[in-house]
């Protein structure tokens, strides 16, 4: 469920005709939603009463610090995967006792950063970074909790790309290692083995793969507590699915209730990651129509987004439903083209031979759950300043990212004094 609808015929975010946030910050713009955020938020952690838990929200789904602060009021940790996010997180004022760090390749001054914030959990996995943690922790006089992430061999039935939780993935570590980790904790002198870390994949639509992997986390935990090894935080990861077009994923409730019976008695402190749960369908992303082309057997809509702005369709092939904000009066109804960018590739589109009401130049289009994974992983490809963010509450607007203006592009970029002659025509 989200708050984007059309209220008569203009489509709305909130109380907030899309229209006018079009004309006042320009195109393209993403919006967000403050309720659908907030209220994401609050269903996954209500539907998780039943246990001690922390919701972790995982920042790569979408970074930006109004997102972030505004999930931070609510209680909310974070997951984050790099210096940049653990940075954009404490200036959120996401507390430093509520995030976890993961990924497959920290360096020295990421841990260095982490260790002196005194974060919650490092999530690891491989053997050489806890060896270069516990280096670190010994030289920095701590001694950092650590979640080792294992790799339960579960098929998440997702799009390739971003399946985790298969043994032929680069991520976690195989039950077995994990085992003699554990047995050997003792030689990591700095490091407080504490916690069981999974993440399976992303859009995960089924229950089904987080039971399997669960089950086989929590036989693990228990194989370990029979060995007197006490695991105090259980991190099941994120990938909860969304709609973006037919898809019928279990609601936060469903997916709580059906974990109960696993996490019964485990004794375990529960961290969830979610990213595209929360923000996913908070956010639409605001294009303009600058012309209509017709080929041979195909009509063109080409937009002022392009994959540089929203790359998901070129990358997973990813399907996200677009309309137009305004609902066409008496017009030709609808017609079959390709909506497409400004780009020079022929994979920068956003949807191919879909059928959308008749547009013309000027008018604008929503393209809809795009709050997860869209800002978050756009680029100035093709040089193109990236687009202004604005947050709707109620029936205000604040932009929450300015526009990228052409200075933004080259301000870190040097010309050395020995290309100093270059523009003299000599
Ligand atoms: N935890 C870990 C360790 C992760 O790697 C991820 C996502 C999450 C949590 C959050 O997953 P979520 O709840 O958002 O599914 N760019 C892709 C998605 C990549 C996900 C990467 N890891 C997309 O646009 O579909």
């Amino acid at each position: 469920m989200h708050d984007f609808s059309y209220i008569g015929k203009s489509f709305c975010c909130e109380k907030v005709n899309l229209k006018k946030i079009a004309q006042e910050f320009g195109t393209p713009t993403y919006v967000y939603s403050y309720k659908t955020l907030t209220d994401h938020y609050l269903k996954l952690d209500r539907a998780f009463d039943y246990i001690h838990h922390t919701i972790c929200y995982s920042i790569k789904a979408n970074s930006n610090i109004a997102i972030c602060k505004l999930l931070a009021d609510q209680g909310c940790g974070a997951d984050v995967v790099s210096g940049g996010e653990l940075y954009r997180a404490i200036k959120a004022g996401i507390k430093s006792d509520k995030i976890v760090y993961a990924g497959v390749g920290k360096t020295e001054d990421e841990i260095k950063f982490a260790l002196l914030s005194n974060i919650l959990l490092f999530n690891s996995e491989s053997q050489a970074e806890l060896e270069l943690i516990n280096k670190i922790a010994g030289e920095l006089n701590r001694r950092p909790k650590i979640g080792l992430r294992i790799n339960p061999d579960v098929d998440a039935g997702t799009h390739a790309y971003i399946t985790t939780g298969k043994k032929e993935n680069k991520f976690g570590i195989s039950l077995d290692e994990a085992f003699k980790i554990y047995k050997t904790a003792g030689k990591y002198r700095n490091l407080e083995f504490r916690g069981i870390h999974i993440h399976i994949g992303s859009q995960i639509t089924s229950i089904q793969p987080y039971v399997e992997a669960i089950k086989k986390a929590v036989d693990f935990i228990n194989k370990l507590k029979g060995e007197g090894i006490k695991i105090d935080y259980f991190n099941i990861g994120g990938g909860l699915g969304i709609i973006y077009d037919k898809e019928t994923p279990a609601k936060a409730s469903e997916f709580a209730n059906s974990l109960k019976p696993l996490l019964k008695g485990l004794n375990c402190s529960l961290i969830i990651e979610p990213g595209r749960f929360i923000t996913g369908n908070a956010g639409v992303l605001l294009t303009k129509v600058l012309f209509v082309k017709k080929s041979v057997n195909k009509k063109f809509v080409i937009v002022d987004a392009a994959m540089n702005d929203l790359v998901r369709p070129s990358l997973y092939d990813a399907y996200h439903n677009i309309l137009p904000l305004q609902k066409s009066e008496g017009k030709i109804s609808s017609e079959v083209v390709d909506i497409v960018g400004p780009v020079c590739e022929s994979g920068d589109f956003f949807a191919k031979d879909r059928k959308l009401p008749f547009v013309e130049s000027n008018d604008v289009l929503a393209i809809l759950s795009a709050g997860a994974y869209g800002f978050s992983m756009s680029s100035n490809y093709n040089s193109r300043p990236r687009s202004a963010e604005v947050l709707v509450k109620n029936d205000q607007c604040y932009l929450i990212r300015k526009r990228e203006t052409y200075p933004d592009l080259i301000r870190n970029e040097k010309i050395p004094a020995v290309l100093k002659r270059i523009g003299t025509g000599k």
